[in-house]
């Protein structure tokens, strides 16, 4: 059995957690897992199989701390929220210094710097983890964002190197920083995933409603896709998901579910922390506003009606489609990692952007051949902190902006919401013009609420004519 000097707990053995229990187990760790509904805990033991050898169930997870000999490092896998303070008060009377409170769900990071002061000020240790890739990466080797003190990491390392992916032979997990530091960059994680699965859809929505393909068709060729530049596990699984079939109608899957998304609060949390940081987001923001206006799907159908728009068809070839995603994807990433660097500087935490897109390299739902440019772009000399003006980027953002330029075009003209595709090519747009409009801004401020202007090559704070 691997050597272990720290006992392991896991609390929560809903989909992630027994997944990630496995996982644990099959790396040859021993570990003792509770759950809420104390019976759960009791039918893992037949899911474990050969594995529960190494397995020590509990009623409960104080019951399960008092067991667990010190040191001890305890996993929650609940859902965010008061499930983890609730765990945390139950926890704090019980463990003594030298053990670890280790919250593995999706926290808003606000949250774990709030209880990282509070447990640590008692004495303990407390790890604020992303684990991303669903249950599939958690099962096999997820990606794994940890934040919390460097002694803290130490303590956990070997586990948590041994249960994540492994991308040509490197763990896709590290300490990222301190205190919220590893859950904000799994929220970006998730914002960036948000804004790729919006702009596959937009693609897809033009091939179907704009050029009346077939799913099985349209799913072929992502496939294809999946061969080239945009290789990646979101292009993967549609090309999957567009080809299969729904045995109870023989219609295609995609056709018999219900257009309307839900969403558990990382985009929405990217998006608003991007706004605090007076970041833009606003790929992001189109995905989470999409999702949002989906939801409204009754109005939206009545909306067919009282609007009359009336979508026509699209001309675009899937060459056009290819470079238009690669551009728009190029954008998401280079803005999700503009909010990385904003949050760096206002927490102090020193993120290191290319470690941050290698351990994205496999295990998440973002792993995409792109990332070893991006990791490779950090290394090297970033214009400005601009992934978009890294040689290997902008290069390629040359090349299929036109593509991107043509379908934004093409959509509008034929009424098909393409928000974060036109999102991203308006902030490529933006980010190419040395002189903008904000002049016109600055004069509209100065003219209603004396705000001042910077003059050209003049003094910081002038004001215009109309204060003369
Ligand atoms: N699903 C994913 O793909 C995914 C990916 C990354 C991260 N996450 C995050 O991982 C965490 C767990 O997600 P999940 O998908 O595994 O959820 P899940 O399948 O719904 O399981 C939730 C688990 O938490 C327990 N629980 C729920 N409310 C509780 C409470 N008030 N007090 C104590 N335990 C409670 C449940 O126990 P009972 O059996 O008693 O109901 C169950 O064990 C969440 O933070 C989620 O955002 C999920």
């Amino acid at each position: 059995m691997t050597t272990q000097t720290t006992a392991l707990g896991l609390y929560g053995l809903g989909t992630m957690g027994s997944a990630l229990a496995l996982n644990i187990l099959d790396n040859g760790f021993a570990l003792h897992v509770a759950n809420r509904t104390a019976s759960v805990a009791e039918a893992f033991v037949t899911e474990a199989g050969p594995l529960a050898d190494r397995l020590t169930t509990h009623p409960g997870l104080v019951e399960m701390a008092r067991a667990m000999s010190a040191p001890r490092a305890i996993i929650l896998m609940v859902p965010a929220g008061a499930p983890v303070d609730d765990a945390i008060a139950d926890l704090v009377p019980v463990l003594a210094k030298g053990d670890a409170i280790i919250d593995a769900g999706n926290t808003d990071f606000h949250d774990t710097r709030r209880r990282t002061a509070e447990v640590e000020a008692k004495g303990l240790t407390y790890i604020g983890m992303g684990v991303s890739g669903g249950e599939e990466g958690a099962r096999h080797g997820p990606s794994i964002m940890v934040g919390g003190t460097d002694a803290a990491y130490q303590g956990i390392r070997p586990v948590i190197e041994a249960i994540a992916a492994k991308f040509e032979g490197d763990h896709c997990a590290d300490h990222l920083g301190p205190d919220g530091a590893g859950h904000f960059v799994k929220t970006v994680h998730n914002g960036i995933e948000y804004a790729d699965m919006e702009m596959i859809a937009e693609v897809y929505g033009l091939m179907r409603h704009g050029q009346g393909r077939a799913p099985a068709q349209i799913g072929a060729v992502f496939q294809g896709w999946d061969k080239g530049a945009l290789k990646s596990y979101l292009v993967e699984i549609t090309g999957t998901v567009l080809q299969a079939t729904d045995a109870a109608t023989g219609k295609p899957a995609v056709d018999v579910i219900l257009d309307r998304a839900g969403q558990k609060g990382t985009g929405r949390w990217t998006v608003i922390e991007a706004l605090k940081l007076g970041q833009s987001a606003s790929a992001i923001e189109a995905a989470v506003g999409a999702r949002g206006w989906s939801a409204e799907k009754d109005a939206r159908v009545a909306g067919e009606t009282i609007l009359g728009t009336i979508r026509s068809a699209v001309a675009i070839s899937d060459r056009e489609y290819q470079d238009a995603l690669l551009a728009a994807r190029i954008i998401a990433y280079a803005q999700g990692f503009r909010i990385l660097a904003a949050a760096s500087d206002e927490y102090q935490w020193s993120l290191d952007y290319a470690r941050i897109a290698e351990i994205w390299r496999a295990g998440c739902i973002i792993r995409s051949a792109l990332l070893d440019d991006i990791s490779a772009a950090f290394r090297g000399d970033l214009p400005y902190g601009q992934l978009i003006f890294a040689p290997a980027f902008a290069d390629r953002l040359r090349a299929s902006i036109p593509a991107l330029r043509r379908v934004v075009a093409a959509a509008v003209s034929a009424a098909h919401p393409v928000p974060a595709l036109s999102a991203s090519l308006a902030f490529i747009d933006t980010m190419a013009q040395g002189r903008g409009t904000t002049d016109l801004i600055q004069a509209q401020r100065d003219f209603f609420g004396r705000h001042g202007f910077e003059r050209i090559g003049g003094a910081k704070d002038s004001h215009g004519p109309w204060w003369e």
